[in-house]
């Protein structure tokens, strides 16, 4: 039976060998493990035999008149206390063999998923840009708990059948070979049948896994965008899609089910056979005189033992199988290295000026460049505003600067320094970058904020609120800054949002400050307001801003234009307004 299952299985477990490194970790207890469940085994054999025994013993006392009733009065209750006191010591193997195997499993689940969260820290931006957030969540949560099937249920049962095959059928055949045979025959279709079963299960559930998968997706989906289908007046093709994804969930379950339903019928199906052949084959041996009639009764009890041990074979196998699967999954996320990561050796910051040299830049090899050669400098403490029309490549470049990409080609310096020689690290904590996504957490405003700086101190975090002017709007809530996103229904508009994140990136005091259109739900007035603080800080940072505004654009030292990935104006708002181009046309329009 188990030749069936490892040959079968033994490609399959390669992705498993992953996992060997905590099989070794937990070694001592998985040892003690093995130790529990030979003994809970050992104790549980005792009863069929003594039970044999005490049939044996009375039958005895019956067909012989001469036989002493007290003496078989004693042996039947000494035979009483043994049975009670095995089952007694095997109950209590049996829970100490669960308390080690299963909490082994416990043990590497949590193992197993702080590897995968900090591998999952450790990956640069562009894997969460090509991996779907349900995808990660999956494998970090599903998929390890169906590793961890394979340590817990599997394992243990695995032993358990082992040990209670060497120990069951060695006494069996000990006692009465050829009965011993008869009695065993069905268990190997019994083995088979379950095998094929479960693989079949198994096919059928993934699939009805898969369509779970699709439910909730779709569901998660129609929940975030609530508001464009109720706007949009969509609920009846919502419900329809719905209808029928919930349809097809139905009929694979349906599906799934009938195989299902084979399971219990099968097993009875040859228990009882097996049972049948004992009886019959073990009552014409005992009619015969070939062997004792408790004999047959303990045959009885055993193939009773048996058959859940075998249906596990099959059970633990497609366990085995769906472990496998997953730790295929998880092994392709662990697999994969951060693209961007720190030099050894990487250099610190000391100054601040900001160099592209030749910059080109496409997300994908291949594919066409985003950014096309651009050249410019901006000194350490200068402010420069980029501007240009939607998808030009301004997001991008700032991403250069974080390093949250490399370049294709070119070379992008910080303070006269490659940012690919630069530590990591180092590089980020002298930046404060507001991202053209305000994303604030679950948390209270001011922790928020000190996502920027955790050591910030109170009149820190008002500073940098007073400065990106949100201090004020913080006060009018209930619970002022320890007020919490998400709570009793509390959420910020975007431009509330919005100057969060710029305080965020404020609080951290940074060398360089990076606005990625940080400004485009804040009216004129508070953008104005807000460069104006900027620019009267005694500390000056080196500062870009994407923008739309020529408002706040013209008090910068230098404005650069971009248009399909090439800078095509730079320079500072006196020379530019006036040459023909995006920007001179921009301040007609805008400052008319
Ligand atoms: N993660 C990404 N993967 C592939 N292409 C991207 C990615 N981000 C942006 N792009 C593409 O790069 C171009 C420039 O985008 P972006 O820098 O965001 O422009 P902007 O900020 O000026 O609006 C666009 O054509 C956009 O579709
Ligand atoms: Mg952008």
């Amino acid at each position: 039976m188990h030749t069936i299952f490892e040959k079968q299985n033994f490609k399959k477990l390669r992705a498993l060998q992953y996992l060997n490194k905590y099989l070794y970790r937990y070694r001592i207890r998985l040892v003690l493990g093995l130790f529990f469940t030979i003994a809970a085994k050992v104790f549980a054999v005792v009863a069929p035999s003594l039970v044999g025994d005490s049939i044996t013993e009375v039958n005895r006392y019956l067909s012989d008149p001469s036989a002493n009733f007290e003496q078989t009065k004693s042996i039947l209750i000494q035979n009483i206390a043994l049975i009670v006191g095995a089952a007694l010591l095997s109950g209590l193997f049996t829970f100490t063999m669960r308390q080690t195997i299963i909490n082994v499993s416990r043990f590497i689940e949590f193992d197993l998923k702080n590897e995968i969260y900090q591998h999952y820290q450790r990956l640069s931006i562009n894997f969460y840009k090509n991996n779907r957030t349900g995808d990660l969540m999956n494998r970090i949560s599903e998929d390890v708990s169906k590793v961890r099937m394979y340590f817990g249920p599997a394992l243990m049962y695995s032993i358990n059948t082992v040990a209670l095959f060497v120990i069951v059928i060695s006494y069996m055949v000990s006692v009465a070979p050829t009965l011993s045979m008869y009695a065993l025959a069905p268990l190997p279709f019994l083995s088979i049948a379950i095998y094929q079963l479960s693989r079949s299960i198994h096919k059928r559930s993934t699939i009805v896994q898969q369509y779970l998968s699709k439910l909730s997706a779709f569901t998660q989906e129609m929940f975030s965008g609530i508001g464009i289908i109720k706007a949009n007046a969509i609920e009846p093709t919502a419900n329809n899609k719905m209808g029928a994804l919930a349809l097809g969930s139905m009929s694979k379950n349906m599906h799934l089910v009938q195989v299902q339903a084979w399971f219990f019928p099968l097993m009875i199906l040859l228990i009882g056979l097996s049972n049948v052949l004992v009886i019959f084959i073990g009552g014409s041996q005992f009619i015969n005189g070939q062997i004792e009639l408790g004999t047959l009764a303990e045959f009885i009890i055993y193939i009773n033992m048996l058959t859940w041990p075998v249906a596990t074979v099959g059970w633990v196998t497609s366990i085995v199988q769906q472990a496998e699967a997953s730790q295929n999954r998880i092994n392709e996320f662990l697999g994969q290295e951060p693209e961007i990561v720190s030099p050894k050796d990487g250099q610190k910051l000391q100054s601040f000026s900001i160099t592209f040299e030749d910059v080109s830049f496409s997300y994908y090899e291949g594919r066409e460049e985003v950014l096309k050669e651009v050249n410019f400098t901006l000194e350490s403490g200068k402010t420069l505003a980029i501007l240009g029309r939607t998808g030009c490549g301004k997001s991008t470049l700032l991403q250069l600067i974080t390093r949250m990409y490399d370049v294709s080609s070119g070379i992008v310096k910080i303070g006269g320094i490659d940012v690919r020689k630069l530590n990591l690290n180092d590089l980020r904590n002298h930046i404060g970058s507001v991202p053209q996504e305000a994303f604030l957490f679950s948390d209270s405003l001011e922790n928020n904020i000190r996502f920027g700086n955790a050591e910030a101190t109170k009149d820190e975090i008002e500073n940098a609120t007073k400065q990106a002017a949100v201090h004020n709007s913080i006060l009018n809530f209930t619970d002022g800054y320890q007020t919490v996103i998400g709570e009793r229904g509390v959420s910020l508009s975007g431009g509330q949002k919005q100057r969060m994140s710029i305080a965020r990136a404020l609080v951290k005091q940074p060398q360089i400050l990076l606005f990625d259109d940080s400004f485009s739900a804040v009216d004129t007035q508070t953008e104005e307001t807000i460069l104006q603080h900027l620019r009267s800080m005694s500390f000056q940072s080196t500062t870009i801003v994407v923008c739309h505004r020529v408002s706040s654009a013209k008090n910068a030292d230098y404005i650069l234009v971009m248009d399909q990935g090439r800078v095509t104006q730079f320079g500072k708002h006196e020379s530019l307004v006036n040459k023909p181009g995006y920007y001179s046309e921009l301040c007609k329009k805008q400052l008319k």
